[in-house]
């Protein structure tokens, strides 16, 4: 720890610090700091922060030192009273417990059963679609991951009750959005944003009852696996429910953010789809695909490698310091705030050529890159549990997709985002169905 110096500040304003630039336009603003140094602090109004953009100090973080730091002020803030009980919000044992109990339904072996249905449901979904048909297209995607979320490692048929996870998850949205000026009040304040939020948790834990109360520790779903852990004293009935509400959000509005960035870049790249389009059809000969042909399906795997590269669902994952640590030679306290921001890495002109550019080629070429320039499912014993189900489902719906419709997607440009807790468009994004 001797030697070691504080982190450099780069630029503020008084009273405002770095809140100001973000607020206005947070995308640049974080890119921006990230010239100064690989660790900077940053001062926002009521709390303090550090953004890491060295990909071996992110990797120290999350995995080989990860001992040392643990859940950020910021991910307890963002799931207290929807899923106080659940893997995302715990720390510790009772994290490790949490996810001991959740593991079994995210093995591959089972993952990949529930390839077929994916696709099945995907190609159901399109199937409606008609050429000039003008589509919201993140309502679109949203309700179509949510239904294959449901079909398949829920085990339950969503269809009429969209309603009530989609309310829960934008009242999330809206409630962590990092721009709300009542951002940093207590829980208890009753801002119209808190109201709207508690409102949906309740009606989401209302649904969640109803779903449990149908369904048994036999079952072959997630919801089978979580109460036969309860049945072996394993988990709470309460750490049950809460796990169920995480996985009903954070298992659809990450993939169904994906899918639209999908579409709107093989919008404006034809030539990316017709290559895609030509592999479908030579792999999959008019089937529907399932998790046999994922490894075929390259040039659908790089569309989406790409997509997560440019769009982040996660912009940034962050971790608290839970003693003094050294980082990359800068002194940081216990109980620093650290964050990883994907979003910066992802566009780091340090490790990709042309870093603004949506190319999926790039992913053709050896690439001599530190592993965490390109993180999108985190690392490390907390990395997304979903990821083996999200780029199964991501591959086979884009392939079922592309292979039944083509789309021509408008939106109000630049694309902008909402910085919350996934990187959601913050305008309306239409597509128009073309003729195949
Ligand atoms: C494109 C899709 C997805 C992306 C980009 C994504 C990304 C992430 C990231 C960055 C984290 C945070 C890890 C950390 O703090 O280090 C995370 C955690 C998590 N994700 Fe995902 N995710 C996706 C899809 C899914 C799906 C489909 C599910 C479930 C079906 C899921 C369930 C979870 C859960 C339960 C956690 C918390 C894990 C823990 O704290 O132990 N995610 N995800």
């Amino acid at each position: 720890m001797s030697g070691a110096k504080r982190p450099p500040s780069p630029g503020g304003v008084p009273l405002m610090g770095h809140g100001l630039a973000f607020a206005r336009d947070p995308w640049s603003a974080m890119r921006e700091w990230a010239t100064e140094d690989d660790v900077v602090a940053l001062e926002f109004p009521g709390r303090s922060m550090y953004m890491v953009t060295d990909p071996h100090l992110i990797e120290r973080m999350l995995v080989s030192d990860q001992a040392q730091f643990t859940l950020s002020r910021a991910q307890r803030q963002t799931f207290a009273g929807i899923e106080d009980d659940a893997v995302t919000a715990t720390e510790g044992e009772r994290w490790k417990r949490l996810r001991r109990a959740l593991q079994p339904a995210f093995e591959w072996s089972g993952v990949r059963g529930y390839g077929d249905r994916m696709a099945e449901r995907t190609a159901a979904h399109v199937a409606d679609w008609e050429p000039g048909d003008r589509l919201d297209l993140w309502a679109e995607m949203r309700q179509l991951t949510l239904h294959i979320l449901g079909d398949t490692l829920l085990g339950v048929d969503l269809t009429g009750d969209e309603a009530v996870v989609h309310e829960a998850a934008d009242a999330l949205v809206a409630k962590t959005d990092f721009r709300r000026p009542g951002q940093l009040l207590p829980d208890w304040v009753p801002t119209p944003t808190q109201r709207r939020f508690d409102r949906a948790v309740g009606d989401l834990d209302d649904y969640i009852s109803a779903v449990i109360a149908d369904s048994g520790p036999g079952d072959a779903t997630v919801v089978g696996v979580l109460l036969a852990a309860h049945e072996r004293d394993e988990i709470s009935m309460a750490e049950v429910q809460d796990n169920l509400a995480a996985l009903l959000l954070a298992g659809h509005d990450s993939s169904a953010v994906t899918l639209t960035y999908a579409w709107y870049e093989l919008s404006r790249h034809p030539e990316t789809r017709e290559r895609l389009v030509a592999e479908v059809e030579e792999v999959l000969d008019g089937d529907l695909p399932g998790a046999d042909d994922f490894d075929d399906l390259e040039r659908v795997q790089n569309v989406v490698r790409e997509t997560l590269r440019l769009y982040p669902p996660a912009f940034a994952t962050s971790r608290e310091a839970t003693e003094a640590v050294t980082l990359g030679g800068y002194a940081l306290p216990a109980g620093a705030q650290v964050m990883a921001p994907q979003w910066v890495l992802h566009r780091d002109e340090r490790f990709w050529d042309d870093p603004d550019t949506f190319d999926p080629t790039r992913w053709e070429r050896d690439a001599d890159r530190p592993e965490y320039a390109y993180f999108p499912f985190s690392g490390g014993p907390r990395h997304c549990i979903g990821m083996r189900f999200a780029r199964l489902e991501l591959v086979l719906a884009l392939a079922t997709m592309v292979d039944r419709v083509d789309l021509d997607v408008s939106v109000d440009e630049p694309l902008t985002f909402t910085p919350s807790l996934s990187l959601r468009p913050e305008s309306d994004v239409f597509a128009t169905v073309r003729e195949v």
